[in-house]
């Protein structure tokens, strides 16, 4: 089976499905932003603060380029503005399918309510934050897609289910 890329918004919940499919499958997971941490024995929004945002996303292209490198097989949640840097595009794309989990921003809203690991979601008011980010991301995360799945209602069961159809399908596809 192709490496499962999850992308979307903060909160869309790729970080639990990817559990969640990294067990069912029994196959390994990394989560960008928790690679990174423990990388660098350090906390995104400490790295945020000391380093600065920039800084942050080489370290994000980095760990794409380091699991190209090792070959790497297995799921891989990254982190939601991972996306937005156009050279981590085709890398995501060398990695495996990329399946975007797209939530609304009513549901991101509850999620992210009360959040504090967020740098970019501190301060101010969320539902803004949330809004405008969104309409910033959400072409890119489309356009960027092998596979959309609105996650909103959904049981993880299902949101798997409709993974694995995609990803079978685009096994039988000649590009
Ligand atoms: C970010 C998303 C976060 C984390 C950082 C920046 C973003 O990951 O990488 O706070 O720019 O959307 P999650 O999408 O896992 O929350």
């Amino acid at each position: 089976m192709r490496n499962i890329i999850l992308i979307g918004f903060m909160g869309s919940g790729k970080s639990s499905i990817g559990k969640y499919i990294s067990r069912t499958l029994k196959c390994s997971l990394v989560d960008s932003d928790s690679y990174i941490e423990s990388k660098y024995s350090q906390t995104i929004s400490s790295i945020f603060s000391q380093k600065g945002e920039e800084y942050f996303r080489q370290l994000e292209t980095d760990t794409i380029l380091e699991l190209l490198s090792n070959n790497y097989h297995g799921i891989v949640a990254v982190g939601g503005g991972l996306p937005m840097k156009e050279e981590n595009r085709d890398l995501l794309h060398q990695l495996g399918y990329v399946v975007y989990l797209r939530a609304t921003v009513d549901s991101l809203e509850k999620r992210l309510t009360g959040d504090t690991k967020r740098p970019l979601l501190q301060g101010g008011n969320l539902r803004e934050k949330i809004e405008s980010l969104f309409e910033k991301r959400e072409s890119t995360y489309v356009e960027i897609s092998d596979l959309i799945v609105d996650t909103d209602d959904k049981s993880f069961k299902k949101i798997f289910e409709e993974i694995q159809e995609g990803v079978k399908e685009s096994e039988n596809t000649c590009y």
